[in-house]
């Protein structure tokens, strides 16, 4: 299983100021010494905290391949097609939204999602989609030329953290899982691969290891914040060791 960490938030903490620091670039490297398997960013419309010139000098310099996460707008879809990440996520924005806050309604906007992944795939990157795990936008994804979908673990870790990470998962938190793993298995069983992100860390992973099919995870606001205790190489070790060592521990 490969580990993608998103490093949003070492640009967020440079805009607050408007320093030329931290650097993403170099917080990139720092997770590859950690043992992440590629980066992910998300160019968002207001620019809050991943820039252009953030995304360059990744795709430049970096050795592994960058997933750009971005909005289904033509101004997005023109940047991706000029730059060519080596993969796309495509995900719905709000400006108002803390965080991505749901997956893309591929559902409610066929055509669109189809069109972007056209003109993307043309461009020659891989499209990913980053759908809730319902079976409904599962099935749609599959339509749309997408080779891979992320499904959003966001409820799963939300219910999580409400019931604490002592003991069991509560009741809601194994229904959200059941959810995930059978949107896993359908998305691979209509030949798409499967990734998984949002809202996970290692206090709440574990128990996602087992999704079927489950190739990439994507991690960012909890490892970034790790990292503040400890550094980003530890912080990004402490998951590589959880994903190599599953069931024991
Ligand atoms: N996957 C996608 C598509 C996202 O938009 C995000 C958040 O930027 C993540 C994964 C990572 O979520 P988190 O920062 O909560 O780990």
């Amino acid at each position: 299983m490969k580990l993608g960490i998103n490093i949003d938030h070492i640009a967020t903490l440079r805009q607050t100021r408007g320093t030329h620091y931290p650097e993403p670039l170099v917080g990139a490297h720092l997770a590859l010494d950690g043992g992440a398997d590629f980066i992910t960013v998300h160019l968002r419309e207001d620019r809050r905290h991943i820039q252009e010139e953030d995304v360059e000098a990744l795709l430049a310099e970096l050795p592994v391949k960058l997933n750009l996460e971005l909005a289904i707008t033509t101004e997005m879809v023109d940047y991706a097609c000029r730059v060519k990440p080596d993969e796309c996520c495509l995900v719905p924005e709000k400006r108002e939204e803390l965080t991505t806050e749901g997956g893309l309604d591929v559902v409610g906007q066929q055509i669109g999602v189809t069109e972007a992944v056209k003109r993307l795939t043309a461009a020659g990157i891989t499209v990913s989609l980053f759908i809730d795990p319902s079976p409904d936008q599962v099935a749609a994804a599959g339509q749309t030329g997408a080779t891979v979908v992320e499904l959003h673990t966001g409820q799963y870790a939300l219910l999580a953290e409400q019931h604490g990470f002592d003991g069991e998962l509560s009741v809601a938190t194994v229904a959200e899982r059941e959810r995930l793993f059978a949107a896993a298995t359908q998305a691979a069983e209509l030949g798409l691969k499967v990734n998984a992100g949002h809202g996970l860390h290692r206090q709440n992973l574990q128990p996602l290891l087992s999704m079927p099919a489950l190739d990439e995870l994507n991690i960012g606001h909890a490892v970034i914040s790790r990292a503040v205790f400890i550094g980003l190489p530890a912080a990004v070790a402490e998951l590589r060791q959880l994903i190599d060592k599953p069931a024991n521990g």
